[in-house]
C-alpha cells in the first residue's frame, strides 16, 4: 500500500515537517523538479532513496529560468498526477510552493538584476546558455534557494540536462554548499527518445521524428573509434535525414564540456526543435584517433545559422 506524500506549500510548513526528522539524524535526499513528472523523475527519486533516509521532491515551475518568449505559460502543471507518482515511489514529502513563496519580492525578467542572483560564469554562455541567455542564472538561483530551504545532504539531478548538472556541481563547489550532487542516468522510451516533460507537446509525427536524436548520438558513438570528425559527421548525417528537425546545436566535447579529447572519454550533446518544441539529449562517447590522423582540434560545435 502506498501513502500520499505530505504536501508543504510554504517555507514554514516545509521547515516544520523537516525539523523533527533532522533532529532524529535523518539524512535528507532531494529531487528538485518542475513537475509534469514521468518515469525519468521516478528514477531520480529511487536514486535519492538509495542515499538518504528521507526523500523530498520539490515541484516548482521556476519563472526565472524561462526566457520572455519561452514556454512558461504552457509548461504542463499536473500536480495531482505528480503527487500520485511521488506516492508510488515512496516519497513522503513534497514541497510545491507558489511563485511568491520562492520570489517574495516579486519576479520579473526586467527586475531580476535588482536582486541577489547566482551568476553561473562562462560555462553558462555555451550550448544551451548561448541559445537561452539567462537560463542558467535562473536554474542556479532557484536551486540555491531550494538548497537553502530544504538543506539536503544529497541532491539528485538527471544527466539528460548535462550542462545543468555540470553547472550545479560548479555552484556547489564554488559557493561551498554542503550538499553531495549525484547525476543519474537518462531514462529513455523503448524507441530511445530521452524522457522529458516536454515530450508531451509533440504531435504523433513530431514524436516519431524526434527519435532521430537518439539515432544520431548512437551513430556518433559507433564512429568515435575513427576520431572526433568521423563521429561528428555520422551524427550530422543522421540528423540531416530528418527534414522536420530544426537543429540548434550538435557538440562534441570533453566530459567537462571543453575541448573534445583526441582519445578518451567525452560527451556528445544535441539540441533541436520539432515544431515549437525544443528537445535536448546527450551521451558519453569514447574517442580514439587512428595514428596519423590527429587534428588541430577545438570544441566541435555545429549550429544552424
Ligand atoms: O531540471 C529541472 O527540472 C529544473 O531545471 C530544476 C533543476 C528543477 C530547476 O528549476
Amino acid at each position: 500500500m502506498t501513502t500520499a506524500p505530505t504536501l508543504a506549500a510554504t517555507r514554514e510548513e516545509l521547515a516544520g515537517l523537516l525539523a523533527h526528522r533532522r533532529a532524529a539524524g535523518a539524512r535528507v535526499g532531494f529531487v528538485p523538479t518542475m513537475g509534469a513528472l514521468h518515469a525519468g523523475h521516478a528514477s531520480l527519486m529511487r536514486e535519492a532513496a538509495n542515499h538518504a533516509d528521507l526523500v523530498v521532491v520539490s515541484i516548482f515551475v521556476n519563472p526565472m529560468q524561462f526566457g520572455p518568449t519561452e514556454d512558461l505559460e504552457r509548461y504542463p502543471r499536473t500536480l495531482d498526477a505528480d503527487l500520485g507518482l511521488c506516492s508510488d515511489n515512496g516519497v513522503p514529502l513534497v514541497f510545491a510552493p507558489a511563485v511568491e513563496e520562492v520570489y517574495p519580492d516579486g519576479f520579473s525578467h526586467d527586475g531580476i538584476r535588482e536582486r541577489v542572483t547566482v551568476q553561473p560564469g562562462t560555462l553558462a554562455t555555451i550550448l544551451d546558455g548561448e541559445s537561452r541567455p539567462g537560463h542558467f542564472d535562473g536554474v542556479l538561483t532557484v536551486v540555491a534557494k531550494l538548497f537553502g530551504l530544504v538543506q539536503p545532504d544529497v541532491a539528485v539531478f538527471g544527466q539528460k540536462d548535462y550542462q545543468q548538472l555540470a553547472l550545479i556541481r560548479a555552484m556547489v563547489r564554488d559557493l561551498c554548499q554542503p550538499v553531495e550532487i549525484i547525476g543519474a542516468e537518462t531514462m529513455r522510451e523503448p524507441d530511445g527518445l530521452a524522457m522529458s516533460s516536454r515530450n508531451r507537446y509533440l504531435d504523433p509525427a513530431q514524436r516519431a521524428a524526434a527519435t532521430v536524436l537518439n539515432r544520431a548520438l548512437r551513430a556518433a558513438q559507433e564512429q568515435a573509434a575513427y576520431g572526433v570528425e568521423q563521429a561528428r559527421s555520422a551524427a550530422m548525417s543522421e540528423l540531416s535525414s530528418e527534414p522536420s528537425l530544426d537543429l540548434d546545436y550538435l557538440a562534441l566535447t570533453g566530459t567537462d564540456l571543453g575541448k573534445a579529447p583526441e582519445n578518451g572519454e567525452g560527451r556528445i550533446l544535441v539540441a533541436a526543435r520539432f515544431g515549437s518544441t525544443r528537445l535536448i539529449d546527450n551521451m558519453s562517447i569514447t574517442f580514439a584517433t587512428p595514428a596519423g590522423t590527429a587534428r588541430a582540434g577545438s570544441t566541435t560545435t555545429e549550429r544552424s545559422s
